[in-house]
């Protein structure tokens, strides 16, 4: 039998979590900081979280950067930068989504970068992997989340869209883990039903790129990780109708952020090929990242059927309580179900939903081959996902 990967889990950044936790920001950026606050289109202005933030830093030097954008894009972080260059921030202090915090970590790399082209940190068509380069240093980056969605509040992750290329592009640093992140549940009160279902496909997507995947015998990771399913599939309902209910905002608050922080994935294999493929959508329409990985898991889930057999079976057993039966059949109530769920909270779950028709397939399928150039590796657990099979993946959508 199969065991548990070797393994480092290096998990540095304070949570702190709770309602009206914003005001303990004051004590967690160093007094002589010159702060960069940076934040999207306006939404915390509506809802009063940014005005907790200045209440909180209100003796602390704090200049701002907005008009972050969802896929947040290469030509409007690089701006940032140059705040931070001219003004020697010292500071960068994320308020918002994923989006937000992956433009602050990508700013807080940039600002330090020693090359002449920023965009050359990502990994892109004409930057491959093993050559990228490996930052020494970086801004420090604490963050206010506003949305249960990506985990960045807790992972090395960011992913930068550069507008004029049409890419959506990836990487991993640890220099980049915040420091802090302050996870207050109410803050989440006045997300649009749009960003709340997008938040729970896209933390259960995570949960299941790592979960769904060979069989290890990882008993800690693999009941975390139903744990999290678990809390999601049972708040979801709860809190798209009452959003004010406090507990089952805390609760997937919590999943979400355990469904990316890299816990759930200590010793497991990790899978990666919905989100590479749905992120090639994006980069082609602008789709909202959750609504491409729910178009697309269902090709996913059933191609590597096999590879997944045994994790399948354990989903279908515990999460959705099917004892009887083979494995195959096992198998295919894990992935339908998960479907209806998906469905059942009022997200779309076919290629159509994000504007992508059959004539779009052989220009995600030639991105895929791109991409996996650039990596020197196929998509997937077994890295063995390449252009012909994604034709295949997208074939088994909806
Ligand atoms: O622009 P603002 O005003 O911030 O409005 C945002 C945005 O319009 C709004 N919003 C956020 N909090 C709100 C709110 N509206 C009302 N009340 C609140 N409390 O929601 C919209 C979406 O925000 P965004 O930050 O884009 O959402 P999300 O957190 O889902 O981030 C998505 C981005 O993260 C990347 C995705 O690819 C995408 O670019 N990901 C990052 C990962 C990582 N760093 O580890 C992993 C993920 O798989 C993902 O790829
Ligand atoms: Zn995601």
């Amino acid at each position: 039998m199969l065991t548990c990967n070797n393994f480092v889990f290096h998990s540095p950044t304070k949570i702190i979590f709770g309602a009206k936790t914003i005001s303990q920001l004051k004590n967690e950026i160093p007094q002589k900081a010159k702060i960069l606050m940076i934040y999207g289109s306006g939404s915390i202005k509506k809802n009063g979280v940014y005005d907790q933030v200045k209440e909180a830093l209100k003796e602390h030097n704090v200049m701002e950067f907005s008009g972050i954008t969802p896929n947040p894009r290469y030509e409007t972080a690089i701006k940032a930068v140059e705040i931070c260059k001219k003004e020697n921030i010292d500071f960068l202090l994320a308020v918002g989504g994923g989006s937000v915090i992956d433009a602050t970590k990508f700013i807080s790399i940039a600002s330090k970068y020693p090359g002449k082209d920023p965009w050359d940190i990502m990994p892109h068509k004409n930057n491959q992997l093993k050559n990228l380069f490996q930052p020494t240093e970086a801004i420090p980056i604490g963050t206010v989340l506003t949305i249960p969605a990506t985990g960045s509040e807790m992972n090395t992750g960011y992913v930068i869209t550069r507008e004029s290329t049409k890419e959506k592009v990836g990487r991993i640093d640890q220099l980049v883990i915040p420091k802090f992140s302050i996870l207050d549940p109410e803050t989440s009160y006045s997300l649009p039903k749009r960003q709340i279902i997008n938040g729970i496909v896209d933390s259960f997507v995570h949960v299941t790129e790592q979960y769904l995947t060979t069989f290890r015998n990882t008993k800690i990771s693999d009941r975390f990780a139903e744990g999290v399913i678990d809390t999601l599939i049972s708040e979801a309902p709860v809190v798209l109708k009452n959003p004010k209910d406090y507990s089952a905002r805390a609760n997937i608050m919590w999943a979400s952020t355990m469904a990316l922080n890299r816990l759930i994935g200590c010793g497991v294999d990790f899978d990666g090929a919905t989100h590479s493929i749905g992120h090639e959508i994006t980069a082609m329409n602008d789709s909202d990242h959750a609504k491409t990985l729910a178009a697309v898991i269902k090709g996913v889930l059933i191609y590597k059927k096999q590879q997944k057999m045994k994790k399948l079976v354990l989903m279908a057993e515990r999460i959705y309580g099917k004892k009887e039966g083979t494995d195959e059949e096992k198998a295919d109530f894990a992935i339908s179900e998960t479907i209806k769920f998906f469905n059942s909270i009022g997200m779309k779950t076919t290629l159509s939903s994000v504007g992508i028709k059959k004539e779009n397939f052989q220009e995600i399928a030639d991105r895929i081959e791109e991409r996996t150039k650039t990596m020197g590796f196929g998509l997937g657990e077994h890295r063995d996902i390449y252009k012909d099979d994604v034709l295949k993946i997208l074939e088994l959508c909806d």
